[in-house]
């Protein structure tokens, strides 16, 4: 995928709006009631409302540089049973309009590679997280084991200071995913 604009916006909706992984790569987290979750890349919010039987008093954010995105996930969740904790906003992952230290978690679903500057992303989530916060990685295919791809990323997320707790590979029917959970390398 090149450039996320409107029509792209529209075209991933309509093919990958509620696609699986943004409830698979939730599983058996553990994520605390009152936590404050944000979701970088967020697209249609879809994993947000999944996290939110989880979340359930806590506070949702959803970030994307897609206005069009952030109109369609605003459209979808309005009418959502936890829709007053969950909001939109506008913003790179090179960018996040989030405090310092306010997320105990931070989801990239299937949002990673779209980034435009891995570095300054993954600084950036460093900066929103709390100390003990988790960073969720969820990426649709996985990595082949021994890739370049593979290496690269993790030698990406330990420069930026994070440590792999945790890499699983998730299936269910034909959907396959992998799961990595970083905590702050401190
Ligand atoms: C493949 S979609 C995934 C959406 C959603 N997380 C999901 O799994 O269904 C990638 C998303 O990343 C967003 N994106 C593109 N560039 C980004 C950036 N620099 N920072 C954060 N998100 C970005 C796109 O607008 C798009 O919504």
């Amino acid at each position: 995928m090149g450039e996320w604009n409107a029509e792209t916006a529209e075209w991933y909706v309509s093919h990958y709006g509620d696609y699986a992984t943004n409830r698979l790569g939730l599983k058996n987290l553990n994520i605390e009631a009152g936590s404050t979750v944000v979701d970088v890349g967020c697209g249609t919010g879809c994993a947000l409302r999944h996290v939110s039987n989880q979340v359930v008093s806590g506070t949702l954010m959803g970030v994307d540089p897609v206005p069009r995105m952030v109109e369609i996930a605003r459209e979808q969740t309005v009418n959502h049973v936890a829709a007053d904790r969950i909001t939109f906003h506008e913003g790179t992952a090179e960018s996040l309009p989030v405090s310092d230290a306010a997320a105990d978690i931070v989801l990239a679903f299937e949002s990673f590679d779209h980034w435009k500057d891995q570095a300054q992303g993954l600084k950036e989530v460093r900066r929103v997280l709390t100390a003990n916060g988790r960073f969720i990685v969820v990426k649709d295919g996985g990595l082949p084991n021994g890739s370049n791809a593979k290496q690269a990323f993790k030698a990406a997320l330990e420069k930026a200071g994070f440590a792999i707790a945790e890499e699983k590979n998730i299936t269910e029917g034909e959907v396959n995913c992998t799961r990595w959970v970083c905590v702050l390398n401190v």
